[in-house]
Parts: C-alpha cells; structure tokens; sequence
C-alpha cells in the first residue's frame, strides 16, 4: 500500500501562521495547496497570531475556517498577550474565545488518535513547559488508542529543542511518549521545517518527530515559508515539505519513515 492512497491517512501539518504579520497571498495560496490533498485531519501547531491582539485572533480565526476540517490547533507563545495586564490576568481568553476552547484538545478519527497540549504558560515568554498532569494525559488518552491506530501528540515547542529553548518537563514528556507508544509528534516554533526519528533513552519505542515551518509570515529565518504533509499506512510515515515557490507551492525535501507497529 502507498501512503496517502485509500486505506491510509493523510495529515497536514501547518505552524505559525504569525497573523497580524503574514503574507496575504501566501495565506490564499496555502489554503488551496492544503485542500489539494484532501487531509484526513488538519493540525496547526502554535502561534495563530503575531502579538495575541483580538483583531489579529480574528484574522487567525477566519484562515482557521478555510482550511479542510477537521483541525486540531494547539497555543503557541505568540498567543499569549506579551506584556499587558490579560497576560497575568486572563492570559488564555483571547485564544480560547477565538481559536478553540479546549487549550489540550483531544481529536479520535478512525484509525487515528490526536492529542494537543498547550506548551506556553504566562510565566515563560519565549521557551515552553509540559506539567505533569500533560504528561499522565499523554500516557491515558493516547496509550487507550485502539491497537494499529495512529497516535499523534501535537505541541508548539519541539521537545528536544536545546539551550534556552528547552522544554521544561522534557524528559517527563519523553516518558510519555513512550508509555503512550506515540508514533508522530508534531511541533513548530523553529520556523525551519525538520522531521527524523526519535529513540526515547531507556525504551526500545521509537516514533518521527516533524516540525513545520512557519506557513504564512514573514518570520522566515531565510529557509521560506513552508508547511508539512504527512502520509502514513500501516508500513511507512512518509514526510513530504511543501515550500512556496512563486505564487504556489512546491514539493520539498520527502522523507520515508518505517512504520513499527
Ligand atoms: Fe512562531
């Protein structure tokens, strides 16, 4: 069987949109390139706006509604408000009102399982933070996913990401991942697509972890705006970047992932 043909899944993966500081065409283009191929589920994975302003959720909210349902979106720390008074007060309402209600999302497909968890608490500006509570959530909502099906955890901060932008609870979560047997972790933040296998130290469980670009600001850190989809059957995790080129988008770097099951 061929990822992406009848029988498998196909899941697109977009990041920080940054609305508030896009790219007008690349958001008219992004949506009809994430359409054509026709995702079994759609995840974003942080960062809806540039600054958390309520015109900016607006703008985030509306591309929202124009990619192909159904989505699983996850906080990023440009969704919570950077220096006023609703960052310690209410540092959630914008998002919650405006984006999705449920800050750890949990979405159940036949044949899939996808967890969000929100990695950007008031207190930490830039890097994230999984609590343990996340970490058990991990271990009971994917780990009870049916035998064969797809176990998907999405956040906005890489896990492994180093220095200053180290996850705290990073080996907690890395547990998780494993107890859970989670096959795909998806996250954003770099704005530099990336994706390779992960081995969780101590375990013998393996999963692929992806990290989209950044789909239609202008933050580009010099590699462009790109997205990710990602195919997978009961064989293979297929990783295939989408980069814009002219006023579309174009195939990217593919990479081909075994399937342990
Ligand atoms: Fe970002």
């Amino acid at each position: 069987m061929t990822p992406g043909r009848p029988g498998g899944l196909v899941i697109a993966h977009l990041s920080d949109l940054h609305l508030g500081a896009h790219d007008p065409d690349a958001v008219e283009s992004v949506i009809a390139d994430v359409a054509a191929v026709r995702p079994t589920l759609t995840v974003v994975t942080g960062d809806c706006t540039m600054r958390a302003r309520v015109h900016q959720f607006r703008q985030a909210r509306d591309l929202l509604d124009r990619l192909p349902a159904p989505l699983l979106v996850v906080l990023g720390n440009h969704d919570v408000p950077l220096v006023s008074g609703a960052r310690f007060v209410a540092p959630y309402r914008r998002y919650r009102r405006l984006v999705h209600r449920d800050l750890d999302p949990v979405l159940r497909l036949p044949g899939l399982t996808a967890l969000g968890l929100h990695s950007a608490p008031r207190w930490r500006w830039k890097s994230g933070r999984v609590t343990r509570r996340q970490g058990d959530a991990v271990v009971t909502v994917l780990g009870a996913a049916p035998a064969g099906s797809v176990r998907l955890l999405a956040l906005h901060h890489p896990p492994r990401a180093p220095g200053l932008a180290r996850v705290a609870g990073r080996d907690r979560l890395l547990r998780a991942l494993a107890a859970g047997r989670v096959d795909l972790l998806l996250a954003g933040h770099t704005h530099v697509p990336a994706s390779g296998l992960v081995r969780v130290a101590g375990t013998a469980h393996r999963l692929v972890e992806v990290v989209a670009g950044t789909a239609t600001s202008g933050r580009t850190r010099g590699v462009g705006r790109s997205w990710t989809v990602i195919r997978v059957d009961e064989r293979a995790i297929v990783v295939e970047e989408r980069h814009q080129a002219g006023s579309g988008w174009a195939p990217g770097r593919t990479r081909c992932f075994p399937r342990r099951l």
